[in-house]
This record gives C-alpha cells, sequence and structure tokens, in this order.
C-alpha cells in the first residue's frame, strides 16, 4: 500500500480521536463520541498492519510467520476486549480502566524493548534512542503500577503496604534506571548492546511502578490510575516518534494531555496535591481516631422520609456508590417524578468523586433518564443546602462527611465535600453500619439533624413510592 495513503488514514484517525473527544465532553454526546473515536482507532490498527509489512524490512524478513502472529495477538486481544467489555459490570469499571490502561504502558514498554534489543532505535540516533529509552521507562511503570491499582480495587490486594524509606528506595530505583538508560543509549550509539542491562533497566522499571503505587491507600486511587493514563499516553507518544507512527503520536499526545488533566481535576476535587499521589503521602490513615464522634445514629422508616420529602418545598439528593451498587437509578427516577409533581423543587448534587470513577453518577442518573438541567456539580449547588428542606443521601458516604473539613487525621481531610449537614433535615439511606470506601467513620451519620434510613437502596425507593402514591 502506498506510503502516501497510509499516511492520510492516520491524518483522518487523529482528526477523528479529536473529534471523539470533544464529543465525551457532554453527557448528551459521549455515546457517539466514544464510536467516533473507536472508528479511528479501527482505521489506525489497519493502518499500522499495513504500513508495518508495507515499508519495515525487519517484518517482511519472516513475513508470513509476522502476519500470523500479529493476527493470532489482534484474534485473542479482540475477544478478550469483546467478552470482558460485554461481562463488565457498571461498579467494576476502575479495574477495567486499570487493567486497559497498564496493557497501553505494557505495550509502549514492549516497543520500547523490541527497538533497543534490535538496535533499531539506536540506528535512528541519539533522540530516538532517549525517546526509547524514556518510553520504556514509563510504560514499564505504568504497567506494574496499575496492576497494582487493579488488584486494589478488585479487592485482591488490601491495604497500605509502605517500605522502611519508601521515599529513598523509590528515588534510587528511579535514578538507576534512568543511569541505566543512559548507559543504554550511550553504548547503543558506540556499536555494543548489553542485552542484561536492557533487561535489568526494565525490570528496575516494573519494581518502581509496584513500590510507587503499594503505599497509595484507597480513597486516592482514582487520582492514581489516571496519573498512570497520563503516563501511558506519554510513553505511547515516545514510542510513536521512535516507529515514525503519527497515529501513535497524536493519540498517545491526546491521551497523555487528557489524562493529565483528569488527574489535575481530580486532585483539586479531592484537595490532594499531584505531588503527593506521586510520592504517596497520603492515603495511608485508617481512621482510628473515629472514636471520639457525638451522638447516635437515629433510624427513621423509609416511607417517614417518603412523606417528608413530599410535604417539602426543596429537595436535594446526594447519590453514591451504594445507589450503583443496588441499581436503584431508575426507582429513584419514579419517586422523583412523584415529588415534582407535587410541586417540589428536586436537585441532585453531584460529588466528582463519588461512586468508582470519573462521571460514574453522571452516567448512572443519565441511565434512568434523570434530565440534566436538575443534575448540578458540586461547586453549583453547595451553597443551597441551607435552603433544603430535606437532603437525602443515597448509599454515599466519604463525599458528605464532615470530617473532611476539620479532623487533620483523616484520610479524607481538605476534600471538598457536599453540605448535606447543613440541610435542614437529612436522610441517610444505607444497608447498616458499614464504612465509605475510605475506611472512616461519617460524622454526618450521628448530627442532630440526620436520621438513617437502613436497607438496599432499591428497596427503600420501592417503599418510598409506595408511602409517597398512597398519599396522592
Ligand atoms: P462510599 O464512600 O464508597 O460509600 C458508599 C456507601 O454505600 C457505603 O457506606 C455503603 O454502606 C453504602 N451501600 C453499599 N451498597 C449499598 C446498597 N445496595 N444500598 C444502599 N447503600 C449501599 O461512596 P461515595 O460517597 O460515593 O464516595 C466515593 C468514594 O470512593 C470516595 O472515597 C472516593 O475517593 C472513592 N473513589 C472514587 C472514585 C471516583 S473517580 N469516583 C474511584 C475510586 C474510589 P453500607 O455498607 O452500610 O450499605
Amino acid at each position: 500500500m502506498s506510503q502516501f495513503i497510509i499516511e492520510a488514514v492516520y491524518f483522518l484517525t487523529a482528526l477523528l480521536f479529536i473529534y471523539g473527544l470533544k464529543r465525551m465532553a457532554s453527557p448528551v454526546t459521549a455515546r457517539s463520541g466514544i464510536l467516533i473515536a473507536g472508528i479511528g482507532m479501527v482505521l489506525a490498527v489497519l493502518a499500522a498492519f499495513l504500513y508495518g509489512f508495507d515499508v519495515r524490512e525487519a517484518a517482511q524478513e519472516h513475513l508470513t510467520m509476522n502476519v500470523a502472529l500479529v493476527l493470532i495477538a489482534l484474534g485473542l486481544g479482540l475477544g478478550w476486549a469483546w467478552y470482558s467489555g460485554k461481562k463488565v459490570a457498571m461498579t467494576d469499571m476502575p479495574q477495567m480502566v486499570a487493567l486497559y490502561n497498564g496493557m497501553g504502558g505494557g505495550a509502549a514498554a514492549a516497543i520500547a524493548a523490541t527497538e533497543l534489543f534490535s538496535g533499531n532505535a539506536q540506528s535512528h540516533g541519539v533522540v530516538v534512542s532517549i525517546l526509547a529509552v524514556l518510553g520504556g521507562l514509563i510504560g514499564a511503570v505504568a504497567l506494574s503500577g496499575s496492576l497494582i491499582a487493579w488488584a486494589k480495587l478488585d479487592g485482591r490486594m488490601n491495604g497500605v503496604i509502605r517500605l522502611p524509606a519508601q521515599q529513598l528506595i523509590n528515588l534510587v530505583l528511579f535514578l538507576g534506571s534512568l543511569a541505566l538508560g543512559a548507559y543504554i543509549v550511550a553504548s547503543g550509539i558506540e556499536g555494543g548492546i548489553s542485552f542484561p542491562l536492557i533487561a535489568l533497566f526494565f525490570i528496575l522499571a516494573l519494581i518502581l511502578g509496584v513500590l510507587l503505587t503499594t503505599p497509595i491507600g484507597g480513597a486516592d486511587m482514582p487520582v492514581v490510575i489516571s496519573l498512570y493514563n497520563a503516563f501511558t499516553g506519554l510513553a505511547v507518544a515516545f514510542e510513536g516518534f521512535v516507529l515514525q507512527n503519527p497515529a501513535m503520536i497524536i493519540a498517545g499526545t491526546v491521551v497523555g494531555s487528557a489524562g493529565t488533566l483528569l488527574t489535575l481535576m481530580m486532585a483539586k476535587a479531592m484537595n490532594r496535591p499531584v505531588s503527593n499521589v506521586i510520592f504517596s503521602q497520603f492515603g495511608g490513615d485508617d481512621g482510628s481516631e473515629d472514636g471520639d464522634i457525638e451522638g447516635t445514629m437515629k433510624p427513621a422508616d423509609a416511607s417517614d422520609a417518603a412523606i417528608a420529602m413530599y410535604y417539602a418545598s426543596k429537595v436535594i439528593i446526594v447519590p453514591g456508590y451504594g445507589l450503583a451498587v443496588a441499581q436503584a437509578q431508575h426507582k429513584l427516577y419514579e419517586f422523583v417524578k412523584l415529588l415534582q409533581k407535587q410541586g417540589v423543587d428536586v436537585a441532585f448534587a453531584i460529588h466528582p468523586v463519588a461512586g468508582r470513577m470519573p462521571g460514574h453518577m453522571n452516567v448512572l442518573l443519565a441511565e434512568a433518564g434523570v434530565p440534566y438541567d436538575i443534575i448540578h456539580d458540586l461547586e453549583d449547588i453547595n451553597e443551597d443546602f441551607p435552603q433544603a428542606d430535606v437532603a437525602i443521601v443515597l448509599g454515599a458516604n466519604d463525599v458528605v462527611n464532615p470530617a473532611a473539613r476539620h479532623r487533620k487525621s483523616s484520610p479524607i481531610y481538605g476534600m471538598p465535600i457536599l453540605n448535606v449537614d447543613m440541610a435542614r433535615q437529612a436522610y441517610v439511606v444505607k444497608r447498616g453500619q458499614g464504612k465509605g470506601y475510605s475506611g472512616v467513620e461519617n460524622e454526618l451519620f450521628f448530627a442532630e439533624n440526620t436520621s438513617m434510613v437502613y436497607g438496599d437502596a432499591q428497596k427503600v425507593m420501592v417503599q418510598m413510592i409506595e408511602a409517597v402514591k398512597s398519599l396522592g
């Protein structure tokens, strides 16, 4: 295939990626955005396939064998992605993102390894060699780090593992792999490539990824995954330069910058400087000083809470992870429509890290058909809580914990929270006395104006609907 056509396809791919990403900015156009970017990816894979066998001498040496190997890899990847994508539960999506992200970093590291082992990168000069080494380092860190993040989110690895002198060990590993990388670049130029040294370079980078992630606690994991996402994008872009593949350069840059922006936005939402993520200064507190919370949890019936909302003027609903677990979004919206019919002003308040992935609650509510104009972000609605007659929390916990404002020892200290405690009356729907994701007790549950409605969110919503229907 002519190189011109392949380059043109890459250009089209880049446009589709950027246009797709732009459409993902709004829930209304996000689905089509994903489809458009997906079409771009199919084109890029096809073009890369043809390009590889068209112009790369190495690939032509054992053409049939190479084509067969690539087709097997494509078949396996496609099959696995299709199966896991269809099967995954909404609540397990962050794990899947972590895993796929790790695969991206691993692919970039694998490209770096083959290009360095074969001497191909070195033959293109110092700049390409440096990019190959840097992409390999970042990709390998993203691979092992993302796998640890996956294991933590999937409950296969619990708690925080912190070594003595952790920062020093990480620094030594980082500087060691950089020094080895510099040596690989220099020795490649002189003509001799040391295979064991290249292998050691990747092993050090993989260990660094593991040790960077093991000390980080649960509540900070979304920021970490997003950071590794940015790493993967950067690694892919660097390896795109090595392979002279414009689609990889553009896709990598888009992923890298989107990941960086998302990391910064999430870190801001959780009030964590990003540097703390890298040096794992947080997330390790187990909230052991919960004991001095005053007050008691007061149980309430679902029907009493429903009636209070039915006769209220303004109700604010705060959804959280438990709503997704219970899949109660449809029943919730049915209940909201009954309130609106009665003339109640109902608004949804969404915390940026509610649930288990960015936009989790927006997706859930969109699934149930809740109109976007009654869904508000934290900064737009937080001032309204004091005017709300009732605020109801459905399966949320950490994102409404007032300890974040004042309890310095808390792992969520400093994270902006939704001001549910400032509403005249608060109801919290949850199954029992379980703690939130960060494992700390919630002061809101003990407050004077809070009542607890115990039960699975879906069952509680059914009871609330019945209670309200029986009134009118
Ligand atoms: P969480 O703090 O995780 O609390 C969820 C609550 O839902 C739990 O206390 C649980 O209590 C309740 N629950 C579980 N299943 C339920 C069901 N079937 N019916 C009713 N309630 C149920 O939720 P959140 O407030 O949404 O906070 C999110 C947390 O996850 C934050 O700490 C955040 O940092 C972290 N995180 C966020 C993300 C992103 S990007 N959104 C990613 C990873 C982690 P019971 O067990 O008593 O029912």
